[in-house]
């Protein structure tokens, strides 16, 4: 295992109506004037919004509102929000919705307290501060109400990049699993399938030794594979949603990704697609990470037998572990299909012919070194063979 540190101080509240106590939370880490941000109306048509607006005025606490962040959250609502804080001195950011929300805060938050642009933190600069931040969870996909990271789109080139720091935590996150049966199934099952691809990429590692996080990480896709019927069946199954949002958590505030170098090039690839089409991040995973995991199998064939076999319950072939393998990948194939996801770049929107430019992209958009990877390094070449392992 390798030398790490860990500090994830997020403060946690889970269950049922604790979203009418966000008030009081926002008064003990000491927000004073508040910025409320959320997406494109859920949170105004489920009530929620108001929830929390009462919750504020209960305790005296001032707010501003902006709506309006689009899933692949945009740069330009993000200069609105910087505008807004600084014009109306907000001390503390409140996202209201998912991951889109979520990130769109931490950026407004960081570039609330920066005079130059936000988006140098996108490019390379490290964020030493931000506002603080908090988050009212409505879908358990991204796992950014407990991660350090945030991943915005700069409408101008379509380049979607992110930024990570322990700044960007949140302070307090409030994760009430009834918030997210109103979710249509389609994005309940992208949800799911970020929340595995966050496990894959800590997975799959050059790290010897690791037995304490592969076997978290294990039981982590376990629970998916067991609880995501449930609630694609049965939308309210309230505590299926409670397993699967606690699992969003686990998977990505890095407790389980610790001590072992990690991978993150489906991510990589992803987010040329999310860009580029606009699809939902996790439909976006889904047509990618099978085609990585094909990919690069044969960069260490025991490993991805070993989740094969414990996860997918696949019979170990000493013989010919390449086969059981196969059969793992075979296995998240058909478990993204049987929860509704894509399967090729075509159900996304993508041609062929994109191909050369997404791998371009991908290896040198926005000042990129050419690679990515750390359980295989890719180079453009690869990357395209990737996208069309896709089509
Ligand atoms: O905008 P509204 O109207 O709220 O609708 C949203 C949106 O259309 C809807 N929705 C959310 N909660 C709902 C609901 N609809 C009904 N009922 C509810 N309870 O769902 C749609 C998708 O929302 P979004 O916030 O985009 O979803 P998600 O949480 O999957 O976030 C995706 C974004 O997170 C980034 C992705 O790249 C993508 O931009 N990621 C952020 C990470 C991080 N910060 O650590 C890591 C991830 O790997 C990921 O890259
Ligand atoms: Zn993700």
């Amino acid at each position: 295992m390798n030398n790490f540190t860990f500090c994830s101080p997020t403060y946690f509240v889970f269950g049922k109506d604790e979203e009418n106590n966000v008030g009081k939370y926002v008064k003990r880490f000491g927000g004073t004037k508040v910025l409320i941000h959320y997406g494109g109306g859920s949170v105004v048509r489920s009530g929620l919004l108001d929830r929390v607006k009462a919750s504020l005025q209960r305790e005296g606490i001032g707010f501003v509102e902006l709506g309006g962040v689009k899933p692949n959250p945009r740069d330009s609502l993000v200069y609105e929000g910087i505008a807004l804080c600084k014009a109306e001195q907000v001390d503390f950011v409140l996202a209201v919705g998912g991951g889109s929300t979520i990130d769109s805060a931490k950026a407004i938050a960081l570039g609330a307290v920066y005079d130059g642009d936000f988006w140098d933190f996108y490019s390379g600069k490290f964020v030493e501060k931000a506002l603080p931040v908090a988050t009212v969870l409505t879908i358990a996909a991204a796992g950014s109400e407990g991660s350090t990271g945030s991943v915005i789109t700069k409408e101008e080139g379509l380049l979607k990049r992110s930024t990570d720091s322990d700044a960007l935590r949140p302070v307090f996150s409030i994760l009430n699993p009834a918030l997210t049966q109103t979710l249509p199934a389609y994005q309940t099952a992208c949800g799911v399938t970020d929340i595995m691809a966050h496990l894959f990429e800590r997975y799959f590692t050059n790290t010897k030794d690791v037995e304490v996080t592969d076997r978290v990480i294990e039981g982590l896709l376990m629970t998916m594979i067991h609880e995501a019927p449930k609630v694609i069946e049965n939308p309210n199954d309230y505590e299926a949603r409670a397993n699967i949002m606690w699992a969003g958590m686990l998977a990505h505030n890095n407790c389980c990704g610790v001590g072992r170098d990690q991978d993150w090039s489906s991510h990589d690839l992803e987010h040329e697609l999310s860009a580029l089409y606009d699809c939902a991040h996790g439909a976006g995973l889904a047509v990618v990470f099978p085609a990585w995991m094909e990919y690069t199998m044969r960069h260490d064939v025991m490993r991805f037998a070993q989740v094969a076999s414990r996860v997918w319950g696949c019979a170990m072939d000493y013989q010919h572990p390449e086969r059981t393998a196969k059969a793992g990948i075979h296995a998240f194939r058909a478990f993204l299909r049987s929860i509704g996801m894509p399967q090729t770049l075509a159900e996304l929107g993508g041609k062929a012919e994109d191909i050369p430019y997404l791998a371009h992209t991908a290896a040198y958009g926005n000042g990129n070194s050419g690679t990515m990877g750390g359980f295989v390094i890719l180079q453009e070449e690869d990357m395209a063979n990737i996208y069309r392992l896709m089509l």
